[in-house]
């Protein structure tokens, strides 16, 4: 048997073809060697039927290898698109300590957001308050309002509405003379296309009120892409 076994292997290296040769796999002819070790000595034949099986399975694993690879770098390019395309931000409205309120004015105005807490992708603007939609997608947007009049007895005003490229999406609404304070929430989850542009709208006459306990926050978020 040992015999026959290095008779196999002196015919393997003399001729060549079963290095394993990693990535560049071409499929070696198999059974292309067969007949010729049988002619030249019937004695190692069952060693080159094991050499045959053994390039079955050796083009097998390369094929196999050869989907794995492909799986993988699909899999790495989604990762990385998905890396690239990272888009949520919330920001509060003032920086700073004192309690101050933001209104009433005259028109309805959008309001700018001072306090940045996270700006991935920097597509919120604390200059105009508009988050600019980096990749069409859907986002999940919220809005938490909160204003004080002051005393019992005058108007509290939350007047919100998040907008889409100036067209209200969902409004809060908080405008009686009962309580002193009062807060509202919106929370939506929307498809948004490349460019638009969002924002909160604050009602004229409305005002909100704010210091560092942040109640009047506007946030977004890339839930996944469409693109
Ligand atoms: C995955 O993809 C990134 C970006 O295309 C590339 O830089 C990196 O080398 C890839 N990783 C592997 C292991 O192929």
């Amino acid at each position: 048997m040992r015999v026959v076994v290095l008779l196999c292997l002196l015919c393997v290296s003399a001729n060549g073809q079963y290095d394993w040769d990693g990535p560049g796999r071409v499929a070696p002819d198999s059974g292309s060697n067969d007949g010729n070790a049988c002619n030249v000595d019937q004695a190692s034949c069952g060693c080159c039927l094991m050499l045959q099986e053994m390039n079955r399975l050796k083009t097998y694993f390369d094929t196999t290898l050869t989907d794995l690879e492909e799986d993988f770098r699909k899999t790495n390019q989604s990762l990385s698109t998905l890396k690239a395309k990272r888009a949520s931000f919330t920001a509060a409205l003032y920086t700073g300590d004192n309690f101050r309120c933001f209104g009433p004015f005259a028109t309805n105005s959008v309001i700018v957001y001072k306090n940045v807490f996270l700006n991935l992708g920097a597509a919120y603007s604390t200059e105009t308050g508009l988050f600019t939609v980096p990749f069409s997608g859907v986002y999940s947007l919220a809005v938490t309002s909160y204003s004080d009049s002051g005393s019992p007895g005058f108007t509290l005003a939350i007047c919100s509405s998040l907008q889409v490229n100036g067209k209200t999406v969902a409004a809060a609404k908080d405008f009686n003379t009962n309580d002193k304070e009062d807060s509202t929430t919106i929370v939506v989850a929307l498809q948004l296309t490349a460019g638009d542009k969002v924002s909160v709208s604050l009602a004229k006459g409305c005002f909100l009120c704010d210091d560092n306990s942040h109640y009047n926050t506007f946030s977004a978020f890339l839930l996944h892409t469409t693109e």
